[in-house]
């Protein structure tokens, strides 16, 4: 018997777990179990096998690796993401600098309308390997499934285009790739509300499921862009055709959104920026997956979502980035981590957890990715030598990420 890869003198194993459903709510996010001084075993691309050093029995392997002082961590699973975009917005960035606001910018046609704009232009081999360079980067900084959303395409043809492309990131990338059609991102110029409503309905919708090409539908409700009635309608209508809701609520406002996530059975609400106690209570029990953005708080100075009173409440939270190129550019997770443990006072247990197995839980991947455990994925990555767990958000921005391993394949310059 050998393995295909043994990684030895493993300073601690993050996140070891015994098969079973791991979805973590309120207290039990507190707990990150951390195996010391062990080894991991990959076979034919699953975990095969891992423990304390003294019980390591066979050790035979095509490939050693020797992770003396460095850390084995599950790969994060990002599970909001706006990955496919033609190009940035730093322009934007500057005017928001100057002091104008998100909503001042997408009512004079920058924003989403500006990224439509760019995306509608641009081939599909080019968009691909811009968003191909993208996906190199989330590798690098420790990324092993990520979700990837529609919704800067706006007409039939570009929401096919971008849905394309993110199915392809999936194919022609070691990434676990789940796509979601958010053509209800923000209406055109040239539309009324109701006309862009109905070609989402009526046109959109059946064109993406007759190409399979979402496994998700998703809505901004949001003030100045959809409404909660609206939002449970394109959902529904995205229900019809075996897309699952999962929905932006509550960013800029109370909007509705955690509401009509509850109602229509979302798998999660993401954003809660603004969030009451009637939100908190509607999650309780809802089977939603909360997800917090702290990338798009950080980057448009929002208030956080209030974390502990959320856990306080039992409820689970996710972690991801948002990755896109208005609200968040950047889909380095470590760095996410750090920012809900700076900002939403999580502690480095509650965030690693809330961005390995919830995330997981909330792509439905949680019986394959999110931790170390046996007959799941193998995919994993191995820290720079670190002192310690914590030192992961302490250090924010600092790399954290040495070597990669997803699907069981070590990944080459990551
Ligand atoms: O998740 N809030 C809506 N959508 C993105 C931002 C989109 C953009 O500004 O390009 C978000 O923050
Ligand atoms: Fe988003």
């Amino acid at each position: 018997m050998s393995w295909d890869i043994l990684i030895v003198n493993i300073k601690g194993l993050v996140q070891v777990r015994e098969p079973g459903n791991h979805v973590l709510a309120g207290d039990a996010m507190a707990t990150l179990p951390v195996l010391p001084d062990a080894y991991l075993a990959i076979k034919d691309g699953i975990i095969a096998d891992y423990g304390s050093m003294s019980s390591l029995l066979v050790r035979h392997a095509t490939q050693t690796l020797d992770a003396t002082g460095r850390f084995v961590f599950p790969s994060f699973v990002d599970s909001h993401t706006h990955l496919v975009f033609a190009a940035s917005r730093e322009e934007e960035f500057v005017m928001k600098i100057k002091g104008a606001t998100y909503a001042d910018i997408a009512a004079k046609g920058g924003g989403i309308l500006n990224s439509a704009r760019r995306l509608q232009q641009m081939t599909e081999d080019e968009l691909f390997e811009r968003t191909l360079t993208r996906a190199h980067e989330i590798v690098r900084t420790g990324t092993g499934a990520v979700e990837i959303k529609s919704g800067y395409g706006l007409t039939v043809r570009d929401e096919l285009k971008m849905l394309r492309v993110a199915r392809r990131i999936g194919r022609e990338t070691p990434l676990t790739v789940k796509t979601t059609f958010l053509g209800a991102h923000a209406v055109p110029k040239d539309t009324t509300q109701k006309e862009y409503i109905d070609l989402v309905i009526h046109d959109m919708i059946p064109a993406v499921a007759a190409e399979q090409l979402a496994d998700y539908i998703d809505v901004f409700c949001e003030q100045g862009f959809f409404t909660a009635e609206e939002t449970e309608r394109i959902v529904e209508a995205g229900k019809q055709h075996g897309m699952c809701p999962r929905i932006h609520a509550n960013q800029l406002h109370r909007s509705g959104g955690v509401q009509v996530g509850v109602k229509t059975k979302a798998v999660s609400v993401d954003h809660l920026e603004n969030m009451g106690d009637e939100e908190i209570e509607a999650l309780q029990n809802s089977g939603v997956m909360p997800t917090a953005l702290p990338g798009a708080a950080f980057f448009l100075n929002l208030p956080f979502p209030p974390a502990r009173q959320m856990l306080q409440a039992g409820l689970p939270l996710a972690i991801a980035s948002d990755y896109n190129p208005g609200s968040a550019p950047s889909g380095n997770m470590p760095l996410m981590i750090s920012l809900a443990c700076i900002k939403m006072k999580l502690t480095p247990e509650e965030a690693i957890n809330a961005a390995t197995l919830n995330t997981a839980a909330a792509l439905e991947l949680h019986t394959t990715h999110g931790s170390i455990t046996r007959g799941k994925v193998a995919n994993v990555f191995i820290t720079h030598p670190i002192p310690s767990v914590a030192h992961v958000p302490y250090a924010f921005g600092s790399p954290v990420v040495q070597d990669v391993i997803l699907n069981g394949k070590t990944i080459s310059n990551p």
